[in-house]
Parts: structure tokens; sequence; C-alpha cells
């Protein structure tokens, strides 16, 4: 089957900063106790006037900027999000009408939790292998600063905004991406009702519990793509860890021996911006040149569920 590569990237973030000494003055909680359990100093959370297209707009306008690749190339559309301005339309949906893409391609939104950017570039690399279009837009993006539950302070504190997008090329001579994917139904660890239910949209989650289910998931998807590509940790270039807590990047990376210049945290900035993570991590270390052209990049990502996934990106 066809393989893809990354060839362009952009990411963007909404401009109201909003620290732990401000989130101190809505819940019970400090700086002391936030920076050390989480790893967290700040987040973006939606100021008056933006809105989740505008910053998701931002984002893929910036990763076609990177790639040179022309809206009109583009074969399909994905946006990884579980936090839309509406459901209907999707916001591939108006991303489609917003950046211009061609109308006879596939565009819609998947929701995948945390996990949902690596579920899109799967399910990215299966359409462009049958498509005419050889480039495809897969975007992640949240706006859970609207689903908040301002009276819990176990989870108020971690959720951020942002977006990121990657422009990605198929060719039959590449390798595959080697996602490993899965989720076990989970009901209540980590849930945000829906239209089913009288109850308000909030997100609610027994935090130790997917500390413990991510401690698990993250080596054995690292495994699996390790396996799958037939590489060993030295031979990757760099690794990106869903950003949800920096204490659970720690254990990983102590566990691997992964030296610090293989690794990046930005969860002190944006908190955990769930299928945003992973594209802003990658759409900052690709501004920083610390990946680029020929880059492998083992991905690793976990979340409500509970969904996990891996896979070995490599930048064209
Ligand atoms: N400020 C101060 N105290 C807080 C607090 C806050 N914001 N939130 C919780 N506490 C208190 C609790 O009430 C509890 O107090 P008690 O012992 O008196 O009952 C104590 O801190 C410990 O709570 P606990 O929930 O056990 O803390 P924890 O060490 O597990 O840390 C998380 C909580 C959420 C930071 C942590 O469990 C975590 O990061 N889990 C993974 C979450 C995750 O990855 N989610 C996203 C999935 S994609």
């Amino acid at each position: 089957m066809n393989g893809i590569k990354i060839v362009g990237t952009g990411y963007a973030a909404p401009s109201k900063i909003v620290t732990n000494d401000d989130l101190a003055k809505i819940v019970e909680t400090n700086d002391e106790w936030i920076t050390s359990r989480t790893g967290i100093s700040r987040r973006r959370h939606m100021a008056e006037g933006e809105t989740f297209t505008s910053i998701t707009v931002q984002a893929a306008r910036k990763a076609l900027e990177s790639s040179g690749i022309p809206a009109d190339s583009i074969g399909a559309c994905i946006v990884a999000t579980l936090t839309p301005d509406t459901l209907v339309p999707s916001a591939a949906c108006l991303l489609q009408r917003e950046l211009g893409l061609p109308m006879d391609i596939p565009c819609f939104d998947l929701n995948a939790a945390c996990t949902g950017f690596l579920y899109a570039l799967h399910t990215m690399e299966c359409l462009l292998a049958v498509s005419e279009r050889k480039y495809g837009l897969v975007i992640g993006a949240e706006n859970l600063s609207r689903i908040i539950n301002w009276e819990d302070r176990g989870t108020c504190i971690l959720f951020g905004d942002g977006a990121g997008a990657a422009v990605v090329e198929s060719r039959a001579e590449w390798n595959s991406i080697s996602a490993v994917l899965g989720c076990h139904g989970d009901g209540q660890i980590l849930r945000v009702p829906g239209v089913e239910t009288a109850e308000r949209s909030l997100i609610s989650m027994e935090g130790t519990k997917v500390f413990k289910f991510a401690v698990e998931a993250v080596p054995y998807c690292m495994d699996q793509v390790l396996e799958k590509t037939g590489l060993t940790i030295d031979d990757v270039d760099f690794f990106v860890f869903h950003q949800a807590n920096a204490r659970i990047i720690d254990l990983v990376v102590r566990k691997y021996h992964i030296p610090q210049e293989k690794y990046y945290k930005n969860i002190a900035e944006y908190g955990n911006t769930s299928a945003a993570s992973i594209p802003l991590v990658i759409g900052e270390l690709h501004e920083m040149g610390k990946v680029g052209h020929g880059s492998r990049v083992l991905v690793v990502g976990f979340g409500g569920g509970l969904t996990w996934g891996g896979a070995l990106v490599e930048f064209a």
C-alpha cells in the first residue's frame, strides 16, 4: 500500500493566556500543585471573537503555505476533534469552504478523543492510497474551554484550546506509517455527554485511572510500532507524545532511556489540548527545525474511549 509523509505543518493557538494563578481565583488550587502534578503552567483559551473554526483555518493555511501545495491539489480533509463549532456542518466541511478545497473530495470530522490525530493520519493514508489527488490535509483541533466543568478542580486545570495541521503526500514507494490503533470501550473513566442525555456536555474524568492506563498504553504502542517497522529506539530521530501530563512523558522517556534532545514537552504552555496536542508539538518542532526533511518521528497518543495509537511518521 502507498505510504504517506508530512510535507507541511502549521499550528495556531487562541490569544487568551490563562495562568495557574488565574485558576486559583476560580477553584481551590494553586500554582505549586498544578505544576508539580501536571507540568502545566499556562493554557490558551478562546478570547472574544476567536472560534474553533477561526484557529483551525489559521493552522490549516499555515500548513498549506509550509507545504507549497495549492488547495486544489488536496484529495481529502479530516479534522480530528471532539469540540467543533457545529456538529453539522462538520469542521472539515467549513474548512473546505474557507480554504477553497476541491468539492469532489471527502471532508469529515473524526472523534477518537486525544488519539484523534493518529486515527486521522491512518485514515488519510488509506484514503489517499485510492485517490487520484495525492495530498491530504489532516488537522487536530479543540475548543475544550467550552466543555470545562468549572466546579471540578481535578479537571478544569488541565485543558486548553488549539489547532495543529499537517499536509501529507502519498506515494507508492513510501512505507506505511505502520499505525497501531485501538480502543476498549469505557463509559466512565473519561466522559463528555452528548445529545442522548439531559446532562450538560462537560468533561468528567477519573484522573488516577487515566494515568494508570496511559503509562501502560504508551509503552505498548511504542513497542508495537517498533516491532512493525523493525526499528530500534536509536533509529528514531524524534519522539512525540500526547501532552496530557508531564509526569507520564517523564516516566516513558526514563523507561526507554530516550535522550532529552529527542523529545519535547510543550504542556507547560498549552495544557492538554486533546486532538490538537500532537500536531501542536509536531508543528512547533518543525518550525524550530528540530524535525524536517527525512526525520523519522515516533508518535504516540492515548485518550478517552479509551483509545490509543502509535505510528512512525516521516517527513518527506
Ligand atoms: N488543586 C489542588 N488539589 C487538587 C486539585 C487541584 N487542581 N485537583 C485535585 N486535587 C486534590 C484531590 O482533591 C485530592 O485530595 P484528597 O487527597 O484530599 O482527596 C488530591 O489532590 C489528589 O488527587 P488525585 O486525583 O489523586 O491526584 P493525582 O495525583 O492523580 O493528579 C491528575 C490528578 C488529574 C493531575 C492526574 O491523575 C492525571 O494527570 N491523570 C491523567 C489525566 C490525563 O492524562 N487525562 C487526559 C487523558 S487524554
